[in-house]
């Protein structure tokens, strides 16, 4: 009998996210969520909607929450898309940007779940290696695709690009660039002027890391107006929760909380960081909320597997360009100290 599943689908490699362990004693350092509670104006917010509001659709423009964004980066309103998370914004690209026998690019390694996405699509991928030390190689002039996720800082290496190139390469492509600034927060640098200057580059960002709202499922992308249109007409009609909306909303108009707790985040990373390397570590000068490490004295996998025992999640990535290497959430300043105490025991 032939398979009622799409042949694309039987042979997808489904994108593999962070465990999420019901045992709230594990120390949670593998997904890069924020350690620290979200604005005090998010507890409000949720306790003013009332379920009485749930029984109506959510704008489905997500209009309030986007002039709230808009405010924030100086922009007009037509210049915001607000999606389930920025995951689903960049499935939406794919979607809005690249014809069916078109290819996506991006650089090896980064985020991991763009060539899934690509898979789901039916289009092709021309990735881009990453130099050794993981910096960011020059991109050849003939190289040129409808779409190019540049994520910026990049994960899983931690590592900040400076914009110029991010500029130079958006100049001269024909097609979309989209900055992937999940982690910028906690970065000295970022590209929200490109996006509202440039005709063919979109940032993209996340609540889930210095919002502290993963569990809402936020993220926007901020640029030119026919882009962000594009997006609106290949969304689902109600791809943003009412919730989410009235949250993020909060959440956004508290920028001293985020960046209170960003700071802190910034400075336990920097003094966790010098720890890892007076023990011998390579540790990757950080723009994140989390660290890039190769251990001194045995494996990633091993010293993986070694934390994993004493209830400390991190995440290894088993592709050859990654597998040496561990990715570290930074944590409240206590679970640091019980990081570096399983290190040393
Ligand atoms: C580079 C990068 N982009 C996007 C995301 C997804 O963010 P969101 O939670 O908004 O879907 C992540 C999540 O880990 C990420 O690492």
């Amino acid at each position: 009998m032939t398979s009622r599943i799409r042949k694309n689908v039987i042979d997808l490699a489904a994108y593999v996210p962070g465990e999420q362990p019901a045992n709230a004693d594990v120390i949670k350092l593998n997904t890069n969520e924020n350690p620290y509670p979200a604005s005090p104006a998010v507890q409000e917010a949720l306790r003013r909607i009332g379920s009485d509001a749930l029984r109506l659709y959510p704008d489905p423009v997500c209009t309030r929450l986007r002039e709230s964004i808009a405010r924030l980066h100086g922009c007009d309103v037509e210049q915001v898309f607000c999606g389930n998370g920025s995951d689903e914004i960049l499935a939406l690209c794919i979607r809005a940007f690249v014809e069916t026998h078109g290819k996506i690019g991006f650089f090896d390694p980064s985020y991991s779940l763009y060539p899934v996405l690509a898979a789901i699509a039916e289009v092709g991928t021309a990735p881009l290696a990453l130099a050794p030390d993981f910096s960011w190689p020059p991109i050849p002039d003939r190289y040129d695709v409808p779409l190019f996720f540049w994520t910026n800082p990049n994960a899983p290496t931690s590592l900040l690009c400076p914009s110029e190139p991010i500029r130079d390469f958006a100049e001269r492509s024909e097609g979309v660039v989209v900055v992937d600034e999940a982690y910028v927060d906690f970065a000295a640098a970022d590209c929200a002027a490109l996006a509202l200057a440039l005709p063919n580059l979109l940032v993209t960002r996340t609540f889930s890391k210095s919002y502290s709202l993963a569990g809402i499922r936020l993220g926007y992308a901020i640029g030119n107006k026919e882009l962000i249109a594009a997006l609106f007409k290949v969304k689902d009609a109600y791809n943003v929760n009412r919730l989410t909306q009235e949250l993020g909303r909060a959440a956004v108009q508290d920028q001293g909380h985020m960046q209170g707790n960003t700071r802190r985040i910034v400075e336990t990373r920097e003094r966790v960081a010098r720890a890892l390397r007076d023990r011998g570590f390579e540790v990757y000068p950080s723009q994140t909320n989390f660290l890039w490490l190769r251990p001194a004295q045995e494996t990633a996998e091993t010293l993986f597997g070694r934390l994993r025992e004493r209830g400390i999640l991190v995440r290894h990535f088993t592709d050859p360009r990654t597998k040496e290497y561990l990715r570290v959430t930074i944590g409240t300043d206590e679970h640091m100290n019980a990081f570096l105490a399983a290190l040393d025991a």
